[in-house]
């Protein structure tokens, strides 16, 4: 195609792109929650819609238009058998590392919730832009109202939900966690405790990188009980202490290093500055903070994933996504010193920031 004819296409491909995004998303959604690539797994010869449709129980027309849409996006593969012409689906390797749920580095539970609880909440978009809250958002999506502890909220909201999420989290924590555990020197710090630690990914990275250190994990009771569940190996487990309790109410673990992993991002500026007030009160001098975060750039126009993390910080959390500067004045606020702050190889834009107690 010369320069000419580009120029005269209607819309923009850009903008067409954009305009098409939510069903390049939701045809990735569908595909997993129907377990597509774990079923095209167990078949390495591949299957015809016919077979795909009829081990699924699912309509076989629609089956067939989703299957080639899929190809065209290059989540599935096609072939055909010469012979016959029958269309044959199976798996492109490297999209089935991400999309079979087998597999050790999988996306399924991020697919899922992004599905279930991020993708209604996006349809009322415009009601959050308008009011600057996401009180209604919550209702026209889910029907009932939310504080801005939305996480307790949704962990009682369906009893899938506190593992997805959890599972989610994990997931990218799994990937993350070596690097931030590795971002810098900590083994000054002989007790750890990860606040809002989750699943205990960043914990289990910190115990192995610091076999000396007792790590805690401190979060919600529904969450240290679905952690029980994702990790299930014992002696990864008899590494790292689970500690329930509300960062907000109760008091801390002690601990000269007190990390934050994905967790500020969750909240909006004054609930921010009462956790890093607390994080502050409950170090001895020496001590240190260590929040790991995605980064927008100081402009805020760019990286796309944080701005786009920004946006939806917003409509699930009441949260924001905040750059190097925004983090570094919230902790100057609280006394804290000798801020740094480095990149994270592996994950869009994920930053590892410490900071000290004087
Ligand atoms: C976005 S997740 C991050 C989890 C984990 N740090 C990670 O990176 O995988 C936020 C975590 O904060 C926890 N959390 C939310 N409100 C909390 C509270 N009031 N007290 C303790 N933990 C809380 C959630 O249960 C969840 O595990």
């Amino acid at each position: 195609m010369d320069n000419e004819t580009k120029s005269t296409l209607w819309p923009p491909p850009l903008v067409l792109d954009i305009f098409t995004g939510f069903q390049k998303s939701q045809a990735l959604f569908v595909t997993t929650e129907l377990q597509l690539y774990d079923l095209l797994a167990i078949h390495q010869n591949g299957m015809t819609a016919n077979e795909i449709a009829s081990k699924k129980k699912l309509n076989l027309d629609a089956t067939e238009r989703i299957l080639d849409y899929a190809t065209g996006l290059k989540l599935i593969k096609k072939d055909f058998k010469s012979e016959s012409k029958t269309a044959i689906y199976s798996n492109y390797p490297e999209i089935a590392e991400v999309l079979q749920s087998s597999k050790p580095n999988n996306m399924v539970a991020a697919i899922k919730y992004a599905s279930r609880i991020q993708y209604p909440l996006y349809q009322h978009l415009i009601t959050m832009i308008k009011s600057g809250k996401n009180t209604e958002t919550y209702k026209k999506a889910f029907g009932f109202e939310v504080t801005t502890e939305i996480c307790e909220h949704l962990y009682e909201f369906d009893k899938d939900y506190s593992e997805t999420f959890l599972q989610f989290m994990h997931q990218l924590s799994s990937i993350t966690s070596p690097g931030v555990a590795k971002a810098f020197d900590l083994s000054p710090f002989c007790e750890i405790c990860d606040l809002g630690g989750g699943s205990g990914a960043l914990a289990y990275a910190l115990a192995s990188e610091y076999p000396d250190a007792t790590v805690t994990v401190f979060d919600l009771a529904t969450a240290v009980e679905a952690a029980q569940k994702i990790t299930p190996d014992k002696t990864e487990r008899q590494k790292v202490k689970f500690v329930s309790g509300d960062f907000f109410q109760d008091e801390f673990p002690p601990a000269s290093l007190y990390t934050f992993a994905r967790t500020i991002q969750d909240w909006p500026d004054e609930k921010v500055h009462q956790l890093l007030d607390k994080t502050f009160k409950s170090l001895e001098s020496g001590g240190a903070i260590l929040i790991a975060e995605l980064l927008m750039n100081e402009t805020k126009t760019g990286p796309l994933y944080p701005l786009g993390a920004n946006v939806q910080m917003m409509i699930e959390r009441s949260g924001r996504q905040r750059t190097e500067t925004e983090y570094r004045l919230l902790l100057e606020k609280h006394g804290f010193v000798d801020f740094e702050c480095k990149f994270v190889e592996g994950y869009s834009s994920y930053h590892a920031i410490i900071a000290k107690k004087p």
